[in-house]
């Protein structure tokens, strides 16, 4: 309570509110609105989490020697919260991302909370921060699960001590374009990941790798950057902050996860709806040229779902994808997926919490 600070890219000034009566539900964007509560738990050098608290919302205090400012030693998750219309709170596929925080842990020497610890957590944030979740149909409540080494070291080393934070922020479209079609640069000079690497985890430097390729594009004009493969620099990777998916006629390819690309757990909900819808998905190696010769181009991610791409630009050249339309196949499979998300249809596929 008290003075609110809003730091969504749509409202860059202090928010004089401690309500979320104050919230303008209609145009959340994608920035950081500080809620209630955050949930935090500590785990030593046996591996083993603490019980974790639910704490108000704020700043943590960490050494300067953490592990995680000096070398890194770091991930996070996404997922969201929907309100259903009668009110209750459906989470979408939290095992997933508590699997995902597991395995990228163990890339990175890092203890992980058990998949029970995480989904409890995340249940008890959300419900501490439920006047938060936005009305069925005006966003989400997008939940980040921090893992960080926040022990001190000097000499290049796991840390001695973890800790588990989860934060919460309603939120709505990610990209500015909102539902319209994004324009994405394939990018020529920088690479996201090499074989062996870290791409294939959620670790913090992956992000911030991404940083200044994003910046020159926003710079010039487009939504975000498409990356290529570092060996051949020929075959699709992801987007900085999402997956990419090509669509010719019935076919759906998206590239194989093989270490480099991120595991998304959109990307892999929309291979299992796509299929039940008929298409055939295929998950191989994806080349650029496919993708400027391609019906419709898409993109999946928890804070993106799904997001219709307008135009590719690489090496100069544009492309243009359904004269700058939603594309039919990006329409279906938005709604399919969205519509389970939200409780809108029945889920047949046990996908919700
Ligand atoms: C997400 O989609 O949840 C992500 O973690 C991507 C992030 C850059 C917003």
């Amino acid at each position: 309570p008290g003075t609110r600070r809003c730091h969504a890219s749509v409202a860059t000034s202090y928010m004089e509110t401690s309500e979320v009566a104050d919230l303008d539900w209609e145009n959340l964007g994608f920035g950081l609105i500080d809620t209630d509560f955050m949930y935090v738990a500590k785990c030593g050098p046996d591996g083993i989490f603490s019980k974790g608290e639910i704490l108000p919302f704020g700043h943590i205090a960490l050494s300067p020697s953490a592990g995680v400012l000096n070398y890194g030693q770091g991930l996070f998750e996404g997922l969201k919260a929907y309100r259903k219309t009668d009110g209750s709170i459906l989470l979408f596929r939290p095992e997933e991302n508590a699997i995902r925080m597991i395995t990228g842990a163990e890339r990175m020497c890092m203890p992980a909370p058990t998949v029970e610890q995480f989904i409890d957590a995340v249940k008890q944030t959300v419900l501490a921060n439920k006047r938060w979740v936005p009305p069925t149909g005006k966003g989400s409540l997008y939940i980040r699960p921090l893992l960080m080494g926040s022990g001190a070291v000097l000499g290049l080393a796991p840390a001695p001590e973890y800790t588990f934070i989860i934060f919460v922020s309603p939120v709505g479209n990610y990209f500015k374009e909102g539902l319209s079609p994004i324009n994405l640069i394939v990018e020529d000079k920088f690479h996201r990941a090499s074989p062996g690497g870290t791409g294939g985890v959620k670790t913090i430097g992956n992000y911030a790798s991404v940083l200044k390729a994003q910046k020159i594009a926003k710079g010039k004009g487009y939504s975000d950057v498409l990356y290529l493969d570092a060996v051949h620099d020929k075959y699709l990777e992801e987007v900085s902050s999402c997956n990419i998916f090509v669509v010719k006629g019935n076919v759906i390819s998206t590239p194989a996860i093989k270490g480099t690309i991120l595991p998304g757990i959109t990307r892999k909900s929309i291979i299992e709806v796509a299929q039940s819808k008929g298409f055939k998905v295929e998950e191989r190696l994806v080349s650029v040229d496919e993708l400027l010769d391609a019906d419709e181009v898409f993109c999946t991610g928890t804070a993106v779902v799904v997001s219709p791409v307008g135009s590719i630009t690489y090496l100069g050249k544009r492309v243009e994808y359904g004269n700058q339309g939603v594309g039919v196949v990006s329409q279906q499979l938005h709604k399919s997926l969205t519509s389970l998300q939200m409780g809108v249809v029945e889920d047949c596929m046990g996908w919700t919490v």
